[in-house]
């Protein structure tokens, strides 16, 4: 390169600098001056280059796509995005949940699967994980479940006793604890695990007829894991794989794709459902509920920027367009009150204007001011009503009257009410006897074993042997072999 076609260097407000090697000072050895500006501003800007992580999903790996809707499910949703032939801008965020920033890709941990669709309706998030249920059913209970999943306060560490007595004494855990220790408790790659809503949602189609319904994104790449022995060694050498193996497969012109299918359960069915269809805790059998394919998802460009598109992307559940709306499901409820308040709090309160988080469609909001505001507001008058021209709500677009679904009674603080098959270990089961084949339950066994040998003892052990028996027996007695308690 000549040396008239590398660009100059400025400081931020535009302006050329004289140099990046050497401070102003009085004298060639003498002190450095508080005016040279550019100094200071390098020091300072570095000083605040980072915001709070995550304070769960905090390392992860993302990318920019596209989403096309492949089939006709107009008679179950009128969102827009899911009419045949759509085709949806979006962006995907992929993570591990309890590691910091700089944990490795390949420990033990579901994945976050995050998704949002910029449609003509605005932003529509999708924030789901690798797999179909969660570890507790209530959103109280969330904050406690992570502080035993994260590390302790006195010396800072992670520490298996902790997780172990959080999930043995919430037997709503072992469903999705099963799922954890099995093969899918350690993707091959982000692109080898499928998506799942893991909520029920509501949709609802131009006639106002309402579904719940279930989201699966199956990985067209196919289903890989990785064995415990080298995730672990892995951890170590490559603590990144993760992140990179989705940034070279973009680069390399390999873009992955997931095929979405839905469950659809017709509204009325919900409250005879031998399982409670809201709870995060249990999936609809296929058998029941048979999917039904809608379209395909196509991660095929990489963030110029991964601190601005990734790092800076503030996914919430709250965001949902009209076709598309919540369920009773008690966590659910509490994620849509969370993640624009963690947003504020991590980004600040302007976070929606960012690039990764602008909707692709003109914001006619009564928002204004603010910390970093960048979008001048749009009406003279900020308030409604006004008289001056001024947006107005629940006209034309927003025509959603059927949203939502009936509920009374006394105030309570009591577990949903009972459905027929409502247990916490069947469907771990099921999933143990039914879909698992002999080298699967193999691994499961070797690696619960590892993970109780990793540090827990004393009652918490006991519980955990009698909590697998509860789960299969046959599994609960070679765990208790395996740990010395048979
Ligand atoms: P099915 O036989 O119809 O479905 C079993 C499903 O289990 C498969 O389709 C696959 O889901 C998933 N699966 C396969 N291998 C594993 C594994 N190693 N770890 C975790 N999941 C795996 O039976 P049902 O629908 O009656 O479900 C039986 C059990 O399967 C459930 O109790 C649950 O534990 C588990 N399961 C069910 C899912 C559902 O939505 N019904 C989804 C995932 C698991 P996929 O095609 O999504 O990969
Ligand atoms: C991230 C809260 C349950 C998926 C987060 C964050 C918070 C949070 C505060 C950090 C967000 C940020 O800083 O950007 C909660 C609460 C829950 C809950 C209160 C229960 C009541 C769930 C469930 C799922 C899920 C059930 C999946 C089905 C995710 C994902 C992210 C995330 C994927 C990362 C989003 C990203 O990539 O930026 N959660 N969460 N969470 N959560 Fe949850």
């Amino acid at each position: 390169m000549s040396e008239s076609a590398v660009p100059y260097t400025t400081n931020n407000a535009g302006v050329p600098v004289p140099s990046d090697d050497n401070s102003l000072t009085v004298g060639r050895d003498g002190p450095i001056l508080l005016h040279d500006h550019y100094l200071i501003e390098k020091m300072a800007q570095f000083n605040r280059e980072r915001v709070p992580e995550r304070v769960v999903h905090a390392k992860g790996a993302g990318a920019y796509g596209v989403f096309e809707t492949t089939e006709d499910v107009s008679r179950y949703t009128k969102a827009t995005l899911f009419q045949p032939g759509r085709r949806t801008e979006m962006l995907a965020r992929f993570s591990t949940v309890a590691g910091e920033q700089g944990s490795p890709d390949t420990w033990r941990d579901p994945r976050g699967f995050a998704l949002k669709f910029y449609t003509e309706d605005g932003n529509y998030d999708l924030v789901g994980n690798n797999t179909p249920v969660f570890f507790v059913r209530d959103t109280i209970k969330f904050q406690d479940f992570i502080r035993s999943q994260k590390r302790r306060p006195d010396n800072g560490l992670r520490d298996h006793d902790m997780q172990w007595d959080f999930w043995t004494l919430s037997p709503e855990s072992a469903h999705q604890v099963t799922w954890l220790m099995g093969d899918r408790g350690i993707p091959k790659s982000y692109r080898h695990m499928n998506g799942y809503s893991s909520h029920t949602y509501l949709w609802i189609n131009a006639s106002g007829e309402r579904f719940w319904v279930k989201y699966h994104f199956k990985t067209d790449q196919g289903i890989d894991f990785l064995t415990q022995e080298d995730a672990d060694r892995l951890a170590g050498s490559d603590p990144d794989l993760h992140r990179e193996d989705l940034w070279q497969a973009i680069e390399g012109g390999t873009p992955p794709s997931w095929t979405l299918h839905v469950q659809v359960m017709p509204f009325d069915d919900a409250p005879g459902y031998r399982f409670n269809p809201f709870d995060l805790t249990k999936v609809w059998p296929h058998g029941d509920y048979p999917l039904i394919r809608v379209g395909t998802m196509t991660l095929n460009r990489n963030p110029e920027d991964y601190f601005v598109h990734i790092e800076q992307a503030a996914f919430e559940p709250a965001n949902l367009v009209p076709g598309i709306s919540v369920s009773p499901d008690k966590m659910l409820l509490g994620r849509i009150f969370s993640y624009p308040d963690t947003h504020r709090y991590r980004i600040g309160p302007n976070y929606a204007q960012l690039p990764p988080n602008r909707p692709h469609v003109p914001v006619h909001s009564y928002a204004k001011d603010g910390p970093m505001r960048f979008d001048p507001a749009r009406t003279a008058a900020p308030y409604a009503p006004n008289s001056y021209g001024g947006p107005a709500a629940g006209t034309a677009r927003y025509d959603d009257p059927a949203a939502g679904w009936q509920s009374s009674g006394e105030m309570v603080r009591e577990a949903y009410s009972p459905h027929a098959e409502d247990d916490d270990w069947g469907q771990a089961g099921t999933m143990v006897r039914q879909v698992l084949d002999d080298a699967q339950r193999d691994r499961l066994v070797s690696n619960i074993v590892g993970h109780l040998k990793g540090g827990v003892s004393g009652p918490v052990l006991e519980r955990a042997v009698q909590y697998w028996r509860n789960v299969d027996k046959a599994l609960g007695d070679r765990v208790a072999k395996g740990v010395g308690k048979d």
